[in-house]
Parts: C-alpha cells; structure tokens; sequence
C-alpha cells in the first residue's frame, strides 16, 4: 500500500481529480497538477491522435516546475479504434501516469513501465480487479456505488476490504468523494489516494456548460439514476437530465436508448454522481483544492482530538 514514487512529486493532498468525458481538458488539468494534486483527461476529448498529443505538450508547457504529475485515461477496448496510435503518444510523449478501463492487458503495463511511467486501472468489481491485477498494473481504481459515469453498485466499504485482501498495490477509491472529510475517511478506509470526478465538474475550468453545472447543483443522491440507456453500460445520470431530454427516468428500458453514438449520448444526458448532493457552487480548481486541503486538515485534526491515541 503506497502512492508510487514518481507520483508522490509536488503531491499536495492524494486526490486525482478523474478524467471526464467530454469535462476534463487542459485548463483543469494544468490547474489542477499547479495546485498540488493529480489532474487528468481522457484521450478522447480530443478529436484526433494529433490533438491528443498537443494537448499532452501544452499541459506539460503550462505546468509549473513544482507541479504535481499528470495522468490519461485510455479506452482499451475494440471498439476504441484510436487506441493504438493514442497509446503510442503517450509512449512517446512519457505521460506519467495512465489510466486504463475496460481492459486491463499486459502489453499496455509493459508500454508504459518501459519509459517509467505508471499504470492505474478502473475496476467496479471483483473479477475485473483480479483481472487487472494479474496483468500487472500498478494501481486499482475501485468505483464504488455512487459515483459519476459508469459506476459500480458495491459498498466501498465492502469493495476496499475485498480488494486489499488479495492486492498489495495502490488503491485509489472513487464514488461520490465531495469534499476534504470525504477524502481523510477514504484514506482511513485504506485507500492511497481519493479518485474525485462530480466535484470537477463544477469547476470554472471544465468544459461542462453552465446549465450542466447548475443541474449538478440543483441535483441531489435522488436526483441520480443508475441506468444503461445512454451508455449500454450501467452509468449514472442525472434525473433532470433526462427529463428534459423527454426520457422518463421511471420507465427506463435495460437497453441502450437510440442516441446517436457514445459522444451524442454524452453530450445530451448529463452524467453525474450521487455526490451531487454536497456540491453547491462552481469555483476555480486551485480555490476548490485549496478548500478541499483545509477541509481535510480539519477532519484530521478534529478527529485526532476527538479519539486521541497517546
Ligand atoms: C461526466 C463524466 C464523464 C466521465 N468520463 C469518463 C471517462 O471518459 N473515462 C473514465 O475512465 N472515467 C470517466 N468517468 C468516471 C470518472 O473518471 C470517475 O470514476 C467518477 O467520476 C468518480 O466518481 P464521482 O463522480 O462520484 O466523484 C466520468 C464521470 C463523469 C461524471
């Protein structure tokens, strides 16, 4: 159990601010790395192989020296037909930390510890997280119940304990982490760092619309439905949504809603997760990790008063 070295660099607090479909792009990862903690962004917010890599060597032109790493989210699955040329920019590029989902294969662990980088794989259960673990990679992003996009539906509590009982690699924890308290119980559950989506959203630096934004504020832990209308894949969305996308979220099918492809139906149904309920404002990304510092700080401090050791 710990944060890799070469992720441990500029590390202000163990919180990597997760990719996003259509949300995480530059501004908010270069934001997010000057302020102390890992930003990332999936590939595929850009359109093409090329806008991938200029994406990559503006963040690394805007990062400050004392930054803390950044990381990419790849798609590793057939029907992801940029994955190859993707991977090889970031092969060439040295992006220091990836992260893969749906596929966890050796070639790819290989890849990226042949230039020093690190590998994290997204799993919302146990077969996959065995899976991924035997393949070699570095850390297990477990998504518990709650979380935005696709979302598992396991307790975290549950997850973290089943996990660590047969993987001795970083864990990171996702779903529905909102704020520093959340972050300090995470890592008191045993996790090595909090994986914090739905709070990025409501950054100024993301590229969610405003109406997008607001809905999470108005959005509560009810205001959220675990469905595989819009993915195919079971992913949270928000109620709101729907409705006004004239989807009645009472009579959802168990099949993919004709949307268009995977980007339509992204843009058109807003994802959130069930952390919405805590999120109230939009603020810039180093006010939001400065606050999300001071927070945790305060939890641990309470918490040490509370039920002192000595
Ligand atoms: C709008 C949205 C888009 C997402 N897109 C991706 C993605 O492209 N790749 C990925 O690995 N995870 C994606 N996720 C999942 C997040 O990386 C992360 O697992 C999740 O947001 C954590 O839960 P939280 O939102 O409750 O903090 C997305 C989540 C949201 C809310």
């Amino acid at each position: 159990m710990a944060i890799p070295a070469s992720l441990q660099k500029g590390l202000t607090l163990p919180v990597i601010s997760s990719p996003m479909f259509l949300v995480s792009g530059p501004d908010l990862v270069v934001e997010a790395c000057n302020a102390g903690i890992i930003g990332t962004f999936p590939s595929l917010n850009q359109r093409t192989t090329e806008g991938y890599r200029d994406w990559l060597q503006e963040i690394k032109g805007r990062l400050s020296p004392d930054a803390a790493a950044f990381g990419v989210n790849h798609i590793v699955h057939p029907t992801n037909p940029r994955l190859m040329a993707d991977m090889m920019v970031s092969v060439e590029e040295k992006a220091p930390l990836i992260i893969t989902s749906l596929g966890a294969v050796r070639d790819v662990v290989d890849a990226v510890h042949g230039y020093g980088g690190v590998v994290f794989h997204d799993i919302a259960n146990i077969r996959h997280a065995r899976k991924a673990a035997e393949a070699g990679v570095d850390g297990l992003i477990l998504v518990a119940n709650g979380a935005g996009g696709h979302a598992g539906i396991i307790n975290p509590f549950a997850l973290i304990n089943e996990v660590r009982s047969f993987y001795d690699g970083t864990i990171i924890l996702a779903g529905a982490i909102s704020t520093g308290q959340d972050v300090a119980a995470a890592l008191m559950m045993g996790a090595d760092f909090a994986y914090m989506g739905t709070r990025f959203i409501n950054t100024t630096e993301a590229l969610a619309p405003e109406a997008y934004k607001q809905m999470v504020i108005d959005s509560g832990a009810t205001d959220i439905v675990h469905t595989p209308a819009v993915s195919g894949i079971p992913a949270n969305f928000m109620t709101k949504s729907l409705v006004e996308n004239g989807i009645d979220p009472k009579h959802l099918p168990e099949h993919k809603l004709d949307m268009g492809d995977e980007a339509k139906a992204w843009k058109t149904v807003w994802s959130a997760g069930q952390g919405a309920g805590a999120i109230h404002d939009v603020v810039p990304t180093a006010e939001l990790v400065a606050r999300l510092r001071q927070e945790f700080a305060q939890a641990t401090e309470q918490f040490s008063a509370r039920f002192p050791t000595g």
